[in-house]
């Protein structure tokens, strides 16, 4: 029974049946419990660790994620490379439904959610100048490009707090800023990575036009829903084939961000 992973895969619901030999763990964490049990399993020849980020049920909104657990319980399995499916609006008309964006910038408008592990027993800054693995990036564009998607190989991910959606001004202030698309988990993920010195990954896949740049009522729930249900098999094959166009070896720089630094504690896995 393999209980040991390298990559881990944080996503929605439809990403089960993605691994074969499939076991599940209960890991528990100095931050409380995952958001569920992680499933563990192969795809191809690489060890894979499943965790639902919602929840099996769903039952936890963006700004309720237990993100620190989440990141905390992969690397304890093992895990060092991290893919990141989601749903996101787009802020350009270009860019419509069906889209998939590998964002290379990101940018924080959450508020109140604990956004690092270094709160206690020393001073930790990282460096988060570049929050996305550039291998990991380079192996999401490769393979979405050969798949045929429709594909904006970089862009700026804005994060808002939700779990409401944006207002028209606020939507016409991000694409006014140059931001490409928006959403609302991708910031305390990325960065509760980065600070455990994993590779992060985000897979964007456009669900629907934000409120400033489509005419009608706004962006609702079901319609990001039902959008992501119909995309979902193309988007399991597409995480299975980035899973295993992943460097075997990490050559980025994001395993040494912690070099030289003063941790308070030793970090898990
Ligand atoms: N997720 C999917 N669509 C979104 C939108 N328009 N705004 C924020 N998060 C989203």
């Amino acid at each position: 029974m393999v209980t040991n992973a390298d990559i881990g895969v944080i996503g929605g619901s439809g990403f089960y049946s993605l691994l074969d030999d499939a076991t599940e763990v209960e890991v528990t964490t100095p931050y409380g419990p995952p958001s569920d049990v992680i499933t563990v399993g192969r795809i191809g020849s690489r060890s894979v660790a499943f965790l639902p980020r919602h929840g099996r049920d769903h039952r936890f909104p963006p700004h309720l994620i237990p993100y620190r657990a989440n990141l905390w319980a992969l690397r304890s399995l093992g895990v060092r490379q991290v893919l990141a499916p989601s749903a996101v609006g787009s802020l350009r008309p270009e860019l419509g439904p069906g889209t998939l964006v590998v964002p290379d910038q990101l940018v924080d408008r959450t508020s109140g959610r604990t956004q690092t592990y270094y709160d206690t027993g020393g001073v930790v800054h990282v460096s988060f100048a570049d929050p996305y693995c550039p291998a990991g990036r380079a192996a999401a564009v490769d393979t979405a490009r050969s798949a045929g998607w429709d594909l904006a190989e970089d862009g700026t991910l804005v994060v808002i707090e939700g779990p409401r959606f944006s207002t028209r001004a606020e939507s016409r202030w991000f694409t006014a800023n140059g931001w490409t698309i928006v959403g609302m988990t991708g910031f305390p993920e990325s960065v509760l990575a980065r600070e455990l010195a994993l590779c992060y990954t985000t897979l964007s896949l456009v669900t629907d036009h934000d409120a400033g740049v489509e005419a009608g009522e706004g962006v609702t729930h079901e319609e990001v829903l039902a959008f992501f249900a119909t995309n979902i098999a193309r988007m399991r094959s597409l995480v299975a084939d980035v899973v295993n166009a992943l460097p075997e070896k990490r050559t980025c720089s994001c395993p040494d961000v912690l070099n030289g630094l003063r941790l308070p504690f030793e970090l898990p896995g």
